[in-house]
């Protein structure tokens, strides 16, 4: 579904990626872990065209999207939710879901009926300014708006981050329907072992811009643990 290849990205002198290569496969939930700082967030903002690139080529679905542009992803069906959410607090739930559904690439009108079924709160909520919910609701609301786009990859960036437990576990829930019920592909950026290994299929640690390991989630040795993640 993606491929990184040789992927290279500074910050002026700083080289922060290196030499990553990287493949989501269909329909699985890919865990990129790693301490605080090691560039996971900077990963995917490459990913979604926020950022240049050096060197090194992004494929989606066999195509090179190395160098298109962030508002063209949304139409090859990229959704993505930023660290911290970024949703618009002065605007309703019900408008942040508006914004959502302009990014449609089959130009639907109406939200998709599935993200008050996987988010109920959202529709109770709709006239409520987006700054008033809570972290967790204001995080519920950034998945729903991604998915008006109706992607067919995702990517979370520490979604359960100071987030109360209960809806941690909702989005864990969500993360499960739509790798496995709708074959969404996900990228999940997540530094909690648990909840990693509840809902990832695949992993990469991230060290210092590196990639120290990958594979399976059922193959992560309590070594590498130790090695590279704070637990
Ligand atoms: N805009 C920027 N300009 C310069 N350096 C940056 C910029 N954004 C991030 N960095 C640096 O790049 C490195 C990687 O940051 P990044 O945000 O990708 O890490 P992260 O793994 O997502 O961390 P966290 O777990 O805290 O979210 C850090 O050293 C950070 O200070
Ligand atoms: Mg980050």
């Amino acid at each position: 579904m993606l491929k990184i290849e040789n992927l290279n990205q500074y910050y002026k002198q700083s080289h922060t990626l290196r030499d990553i290569n990287l493949e989501c496969k269909k329909g699985r939930c890919t865990c990129i872990m790693g301490r605080n700082g090691v560039g996971k967030t900077t990963l995917s903002k490459v990913i979604m065209g926020l950022l240049g690139t050096q060197s090194g080529k992004i494929i989606f679905k066999g195509k090179d999207i190395t160098k298109l542009p962030p508002s063209d992803r949304a139409s090859i069906a990229i959704g993505y939710v930023p660290q911290g959410r970024e949703i618009f607090s002065s605007l309703t739930v019900k408008e942040n879901i508006q914004i959502g559904i302009l990014g449609n690439r089959n130009k639907i009108k109406k939200a998709p009926q599935i993200i008050y079924k996987l988010f109920p709160v959202l529709k109770e909520m709709q006239n409520r300014k987006g700054g008033d919910l809570s972290g967790g609701q204001q995080q519920q609301l950034a998945i729903a708006r991604a998915l008006c786009l109706e992607p067919e990859f995702l990517i979370l960036d520490e979604p359960g981050e100071g987030i109360q437990p209960n809806i941690v576990r909702q989005i864990g829930d969500v993360i499960d329907y739509l790798t496995k019920e709708k074959q969404i592909t996900v990228l999940l950026i997540e530094q909690k072992l648990p909840f990693a290994r509840r809902h990832g299929d695949d992993f990469y640690i991230l060290d210092r811009g590196s990639v120290t390991a990958n594979g399976e989630i059922k193959d992560l040795s309590d070594e590498i643990i130790k090695q590279y993640l704070s637990v």
